[in-house]
């Protein structure tokens, strides 16, 4: 019998409509317009407004234009992998919610959390569950509030993230397309460079951990982006050095989009000097956290073809990081 692959067979995104310019920014914090397109490549951010809009409102919105367009039932999903950093509570997870508000009734479902890789090692997970047989049709969706966790006074994280997500449905495919392969990594000494110190077990919420602002981002941004420019590259070299692919062979790099400078340092090392191939909206969407690649693939699905190589990139807190190499399958 001829071996499943898991594939994506279509993907759909969503991003609020307010939209948070470096003009904007420029009111807020002692920052400008030139000096973060210059460092990050971003111009602007979408946020999501509204009393009681958690990040599930967005992969809800997400998850139905996908099944629309791919003409699924909810009823016949599978399974529900919701890839986050900022759940809509610390449980119940977020995947029951946009589970069940999208009709997915017999589906089950958990959330994961890596970081801006989180996406990447839920695409991975979901496609086991296709790849042995299990199931037929398996949800992952990528999204974050990032604005529910920044401190619009804090110039060194502000000017970055923003809010988005992202929803693609796995199915099986015999015609060799799909994830041909991984490599994923995580090690914890990355927390005291990237993390958000309260509102876990370890430090509950309380007056002192809201006055000392320990339930918004921290970065140490240097140390970030050189931990990302590495391993990121190396993920990606890796998956490349395995399956005996040239930077020829790469139709598109889709990268997490944390900041330009560590998008173009990675499609350097992989050798690939064609900037058509390097794909980017992080001009628009700032550093969405699990939305990235999902928002990526959604908006530039149109330029894929069938059995195009791609090979997709992150890196995150934790620190997570890794790449994927699958072959588009329509
Ligand atoms: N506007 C204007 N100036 C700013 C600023 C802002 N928003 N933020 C910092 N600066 C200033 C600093 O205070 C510093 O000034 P000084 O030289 O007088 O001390 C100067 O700009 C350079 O700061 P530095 O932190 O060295 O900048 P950088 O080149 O490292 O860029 C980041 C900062 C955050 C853009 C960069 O480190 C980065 O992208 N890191 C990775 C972030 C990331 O990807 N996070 C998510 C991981 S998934």
């Amino acid at each position: 019998m001829k071996k499943i692959k898991a594939s994506i067979k279509g993907v759909h995104g969503y991003v609020p409509d307010y939209v948070l310019t470096n003009a904007e920014l420029e009111t807020m914090v002692d920052t400008n317009d030139e000096w973060i397109t210059s460092r990050t490549g971003i111009k602007e951010r979408r946020i999501l407004k509204g009393e009681n809009a958690g990040a599930s409102l967005m992969m809800v919105k997400a998850v139905q234009g996908l099944l629309e367009k791919t003409n699924t039932n909810p009823v016949d999903i599978d399974m529900v992998i919701c890839c986050t950093s900022t759940p809509d509570l610390v449980f119940p997870a977020t995947a029951n919610i946009v589970g069940t508000q999208v009709g997915a009734v017999n589906a089950f479902g958990y959330d994961i959390q890596a970081a801006c890789s989180g996406f990447l090692y839920g695409l991975v997970t979901g496609s086991q569950f296709i790849e042995s047989g299990r199931f037929k049709k398996v949800l992952v969706i990528g999204g974050d509030k990032m604005s529910s966790i920044i401190d619009y006074k804090d110039r060194a994280t502000c000017i970055i993230f923003g809010d988005g997500a992202g929803a693609v449905l796995l199915e099986g495919n015999e015609e060799d397309n799909g994830l041909i392969d991984f490599w994923l990594r995580s090690d914890g000494g990355g927390e005291p460079y990237l993390h958000m110190l309260a509102g876990g077990s370890r430090k509950p919420a309380s007056h002192e951990t809201v006055d000392k602002k320990e339930h918004f981002v921290y970065q140490d941004g240097k140390t970030v982006f050189k931990f990302a420019v590495t391993n990121m590259a190396y993920a990606a070299e890796q998956v490349m050095k395995r399956n005996e692919l040239k930077a020829e062979d790469v139709a598109y790099l889709i990268p997490h989009q944390a900041n330009k400078r560590i998008i173009d340092a990675t499609a350097k090392s992989m050798g690939i000097e064609d900037e058509d191939k390097i794909l980017m909206n992080i001009e628009k969407y700032g550093n969405t956290t699990n939305g990235t690649i999902p928002l990526l693939l959604w908006d530039f699905e149109n330029k894929f073809k069938k059995g195009d190589n791609l090979i997709l990139a992150a890196f995150g807190g934790g620190f997570t990081w890794g790449a994927a190499y699958l072959k588009w399958a329509y």
